[in-house]
């Protein structure tokens, strides 16, 4: 090979200005279509700067939706604004999908708050009175407003419960010295429902649902994006229309169409070409898909495996719309095939259900007549993906299952 192996892609011009503006920690200085987001925030949050107590909020919206990157937005401003006027504001963000109990929560903010010469705080061992006591002494110390973001809030309280919720909206009967004000953000509608009613009534005071994205919306976030990060004329037209309504069919989803665009202009940049077309955009498409499923159907449990074997094994068979029965049996008859106990035909509709959750199959329920139900299922995996070989990969039993004869119901 002549010369060094990387001079040919170093050389090669990129279709990106700035690849940065695709990471996901990348913060956009303006927000289209977050307006009224924005506003909800800036209206409850400006107490902070008035020597008021700012409510306590939540922000519900499906993923990507912009809770983060607005609620970030919105707390640079007001910290920029605090420190104009002099007034102190002290803003935490912790993401509760990482820290995720109520010692660990309460640690990681009074750790922000350690000045020099502080004992550290440390991440375990002290019981948790301590460490509380300890954030209520250094928020005191620190003065002003403190707002707390406990994003993705949902996580905790699933995993911790709502002991840290209670703490933490406590935090203003104990401060003589200091304003808190709490910002729980979730994907969860419903999250409130799990919670202490003391609880939620205090922390909901003002609640804002941010709504999907639809696909018109994705397309001037795009517009925006691309004119930061990729060179002007690369984009063929259409590029931007097509990310925009994969994303909007996908619950409204701006990362989703943030990663598209970013993925079909690697792909181009992959093949040496220098325009991107909708035909990168499929290819990312297909990738995104791939990349999703892949590692849950990798790991999923024995006996999900061979309910979800089942499913494919009718699908390729040529038949939709298999009814929960026609499923069990072929799940019992592969069981029987590489030797173990079915489970029972209730704990197979369970297992059914959470697959329907994780979103592999699709379930419905059909009536049929006289009163009586039944459960149809369809496979909810991209065509491209070939289910069964992945889920044999680390399993020998799907494999062997999958070598058996099966007596399949014909096409109907
Ligand atoms: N209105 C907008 N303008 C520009 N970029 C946006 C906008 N809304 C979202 N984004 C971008 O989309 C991506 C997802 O947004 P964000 O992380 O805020 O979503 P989220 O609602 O917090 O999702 P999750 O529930 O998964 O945490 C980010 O890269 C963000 O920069
Ligand atoms: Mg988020």
């Amino acid at each position: 090979m002549e010369g060094n192996i990387f001079e040919k892609i170093l050389g090669q011009d990129s279709l990106f200005i700035d690849r940065k503006a695709f990471d996901h920690a990348f913060e956009p200085s303006r927000l289209p279509h977050r307006e009224h987001e924005v506003d909800a925030l800036v209206r409850n949050l400006v107490d902070a700067l008035n020597g008021h107590i700012p409510s306590n909020m939540l922000l519900y919206g499906v993923p990507g939706s912009g809770k983060t990157v607005v609620t970030r937005f919105v707390l640079g401003q007001l910290r920029q604004k605090g420190k104009e006027m002099g007034q102190i504001v002290n803003t935490y963000e912790i993401n509760c999908r990482n820290v995720d109990t109520k010692y660990r929560v309460v640690q990681t903010i009074a750790s922000q708050l350690a000045r020099r010469g502080d004992p550290p705080v440390p991440f375990t061992g002290w019981p948790t009175d301590r460490v509380l006591e300890t954030l209520v002494m250094r928020m005191n110390r620190a003065g002003g407003v403190h707002i707390i973001v406990l994003d993705e809030v949902d996580n905790l309280v699933d995993r911790a419960g709502d002991d840290l919720l209670y703490a933490l909206t406590s935090l203003n009967t104990v401060l003589d010295n200091g304003r808190c004000s709490i910002i729980g953000i979730s994907n969860d509608l419903h999250f409130t429902q799990h919670l202490d009613p003391r609880v939620s009534s205090r922390l909901s005071q003002e609640d804002v649902v941010f709504h999907p994205y639809v696909a018109t919306e994705i397309q001037n976030i795009l517009g925006e994006r691309a004119s930061m990060g990729i060179r002007e004329g690369v984009l063929d037209e259409g590029v931007i229309k097509l990310c925009a309504a994969l994303a909007a069919q996908e619950h409204g989803d701006a990362r989703r169409a943030l990663d598209l665009l970013r993925i079909s202009v690697q792909k181009s940049e992959q093949r040496a070409q220098s325009k991107v077309d909708t035909r990168h955009v499929r290819l990312a498409q297909s990738q995104l898909e791939y990349d999703q499923v892949t590692p849950v159907l990798k790991t999923l449990p024995l006996h999900q495996k061979l309910v979800l074997f089942s499913i494919c094994l009718n699908e390729e068979n040529g038949l939709r719309n298999i009814s929960t029965g026609e499923v069990y049996r072929t799940y019992a008859d592969a069981c029987g095939k590489i030797g173990i106990e079915p489970l029972t035909t209730r704990r197979v509709s369970s297992l059914l259900n959470e697959l329907d959750t994780i979103g592999l199959i699709m379930a419905r329920n059909v009536s049929k007549g006289r009163g009586g139900r039944s459960k149809q299922v369809n496979s909810a995996i991209p065509k491209a993906i070939d289910a069964i070989s992945l889920m044999s990969e680390n399993e020998p039993l799907i494999n062997e299952a999958s070598l058996g004869k099966y007596h399949l119901q014909g096409h109907l």
